[in-house]
């Protein structure tokens, strides 16, 4: 025996090693069918990876403190050998977890992953993303510019608009009577810590519950229903080697991209940083647009849609919410957009012009056109959801074949 196995061997009599190897990589049987909506979930792993490394390296010079903590960013891009590159990783790397998360949560709008017996993976998935959300926007003022400051006092004052309490709630969040040092303090030791530590967990425990009902696919058939004499579904295939060599040409090519951004257009056009925020915050000075960045403005649109300021924070956390109950408004016969019926399919199209299309009047200017178009695609984004139970069952499905389609390249 060498000393590779014997050690193994020994590790595996204390701690289920192999065990966990086998259940989650070698023998995990995931549906042959894979395509390429399949890579998110594992680019998602990658870029929360990437986050907490470059986040680290950050955090080294980086300092927490409303008379510093703009110059300290400005000494990691000057003067930190590589800090350019540690920061633009970090910032570019969260604009694209965005990017990645919101392919994968549209790859489950698609096949209908949410779905029994994946309801848990789903909600699982919700609550990462609210903790993404908070991660965001936390991390969002550290630098310490015009648009980290005013993005959070808009935000915060927010919790005012909530009667009795509001007031002394949005003062607890802020520690301040505006955004000031305490604020700061705060965000900073939850963005470096407590909300990357509920997201780990959160993660770990929404790859086990997929690992537990097993994967969905792109027809939407549970491979457990066929299985050979041995209890191997038959359209699976081991999750390793198959797909752990597949994701890898996933993180090439989005590692390609990655570069593309960071080496040549690393604020994206003011879309990743925006330009306001190269402007160390002013307290006394609010800039004349105050947007949030790209992945808040379907939300953002929704909230100024509303002219009363309690509902519209109504309407926007129940554009978050709505997502949670998914699994329990979707009633069609078919998983599988595959096999749904042109009605499901058009309501699908137009929810995703909706979602398009809110996100980029929350970053134009609140004229009376542009909200009057904001109120007939957040009216659009809440039909898609609150109409499912009854669209869903009408129109005619395709019928569902008994094993995966699947053919060889
Ligand atoms: C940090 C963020 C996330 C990570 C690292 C992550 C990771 C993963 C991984 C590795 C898989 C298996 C591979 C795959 O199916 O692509 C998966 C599946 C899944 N994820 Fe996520 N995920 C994240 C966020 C989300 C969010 C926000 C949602 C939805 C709200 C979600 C919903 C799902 C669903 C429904 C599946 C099963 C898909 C299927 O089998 O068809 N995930 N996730």
């Amino acid at each position: 025996m060498s000393l590779l196995t014997a050690t193994r061997d020994w590790i595996d009599d204390r701690f289920p090693l192999t065990k966990m190897w086998e259940d989650h990589l070698s023998k995990y049987y995931a549906p042959k069918n894979f395509n390429f909506w399949y890579y998110f979930g594992s680019l998602a792993l990658l870029v929360f990876v990437l986050q907490i490394v470059t986040g680290i390296f950050l955090t080294m010079n980086y300092k927490p403190d409303a008379s510093l903590a703009f110059a300290s960013v400005e000494y990691i891009m000057r003067d930190v050998d590589w800090g350019w590159l540690i920061r633009y990783m970090h910032s570019t790397g969260a604009s694209l977890f965005f990017v990645v998360v919101y392919l994968h949560m549209f790859r489950g709008l698609m096949y209908g992953s949410y779905r029994k017996p994946r309801e848990l993976v789903w909600l699982m998935g919700m609550f990462i993303y609210l903790a993404l959300m908070a991660e965001a926007f936390m991390g969002y003022l550290l630098p310490w510019g015009q648009m980290s400051y005013w993005g959070a006092q808009v935000i915060i004052s927010l919790f005012g608009a909530i009667p009795y309490i509001g007031e002394s709630l949005a003062l607890w969040v802020r520690g301040d009577f505006v955004i000031a040092d305490a604020t700061l303090n705060r965000f900073f030791a939850f963005h470096v810590i407590m909300v990357p530590f509920i997201l780990a967990a959160l993660v770990v425990m929404h790859i086990i519950a997929l690992h537990e009902v097993g994967s969905n696919n792109p027809d939407g058939i549970e491979i457990k229903k066929n299985k050979d004499k041995n209890g191997i579904p038959l359209d699976g295939i081991p999750f390793h080697p198959y797909y752990s060599v597949k994701d890898i040409v996933g993180v090439a090519v989005f590692l390609m991209v990655f570069s593309a951004i960071l080496f040549f257009a690393p604020e994206m056009g003011g879309w990743f940083l925006e330009k306001d925020n190269f402007i160390p915050a002013d307290p006394l000075k609010t800039p004349q647009h105050i947007v949030p960045l790209w992945y808040f403005t379907p939300f953002y649109a929704i909230l100024r849609a509303v002219p009363d300021k309690f509902l519209g924070v109504v309407a926007m956390g129940g554009a978050i919410a709505v997502l949670f109950v998914l699994p329990w408004l979707d009633r069609s016969p078919v998983k599988s957009i595959r096999y749904k019926s042109v009605i499901f399919k058009v309501a699908l199209a137009i929810f995703v012009v909706s979602f398009v299309v809110l996100g980029w009047l929350g970053t134009q200017p609140a004229t009376p056109v542009f909200t009057n178009l904001a109120r007939l695609f957040s009216v659009l984004y809440f039909a898609f959801f609150l109409l499912m139970p009854f669209y869903s069952v009408m129109g005619k499905t395709k019928p569902v074949p008994e094993r995966v389609t699947y053919h060889a390249h």
